[in-house]
């Protein structure tokens, strides 16, 4: 099963991605953990990535897609993914469905979770998140069993850099610009369901399972 998460910054992408992963047992891809991952580490994509990241920018279409096709071929991503966070631009979309094309695939389901600006800021201040093994909480929705301790990994949690309200609101004026025409494009490959992504997780998670299947 090869699936794509749409949604704003913030709309839980990576929250439902990972319950999908575990449920279907197939790898969880996010982009943005992965350009955290290698900032953490720091590697010349990281440093590269940060510049734009912190701006609340996007990181550049050829920096992000070959990253991407690189890990879908490996082996583990047979039987399907989860991807979050990509594509984000058309031209990405466009990239994604080429190179599956060429090996005869085609994405299965495109997943929009559909979150009000309004609601945003008020849950991105209020997310942690663990910038080892890519887990992410909530304050109050989703609390850590110790405070500033992952559940998963031990390490510490933090807020994000680019959680900060200026931010936020860039990188919600960049989805609508930039990413949001997504939706249209996968309404066209007939691949579009849309959750309402303002039910508590639990409520998303159970209406996109009713999607994807038991
Ligand atoms: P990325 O890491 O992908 O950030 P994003 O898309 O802005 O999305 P977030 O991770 O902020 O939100 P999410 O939807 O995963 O929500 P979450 O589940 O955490 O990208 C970061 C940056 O990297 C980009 O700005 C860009 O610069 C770069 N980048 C990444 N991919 C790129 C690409 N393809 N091309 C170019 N650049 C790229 O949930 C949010 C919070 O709400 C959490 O605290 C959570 O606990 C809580 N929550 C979740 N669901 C619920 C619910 N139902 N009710 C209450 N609270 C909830
Ligand atoms: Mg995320
Ligand atoms: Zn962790």
């Amino acid at each position: 099963m090869k699936i794509i998460m749409l949604g704003a910054p913030g709309a839980g992408k990576g929250t439902q991605a990972k319950q999908i992963a575990a449920k279907y047992e197939i790898p969880h891809i996010s982009t943005g953990d992965i350009f955290r991952a290698n900032l953490k580490n720091g590697t010349e994509l990281g440093k590269k990535a940060k510049v734009y990241m912190d701006q609340g920018l996007l990181v550049p279409d050829e920096l992000t897609c070959d990253l991407v096709m690189d890990r879908i071929a490996q082996e583990d991503c047979a039987r399907g993914f989860v991807l979050d966070g990509f594509p984000r631009t058309i031209l990405q979309a466009e990239a994604l469905t080429k190179a599956l094309n060429n090996i005869g695939q085609a994405m299965d389901y495109a997943i929009d979770v559909d979150v009000p600006d309004e609601n945003i800021v008020n849950r991105m201040s209020g997310r942690r998140a663990c910038l080892n093994c890519g887990s992410t909480y909530h304050i109050v929705y989703n609390p850590t069993k110790t405070e500033g301790v992952c559940d998963v990994c031990g390490s510490q949690t933090v807020l994000r850099e680019d959680d900060k309200p200026e931010t936020v609101q860039k990188r919600l004026a960049v989805y609508h610009e930039q990413t949001q025409p997504l939706i249209d494009y996968y309404k066209k490959q007939n691949i579009l369901k849309t959750v309402d992504g303002t039910k508590s997780m639990d409520e998303v998670f159970s209406d996109i399972v009713a999607i994807l299947g038991e």
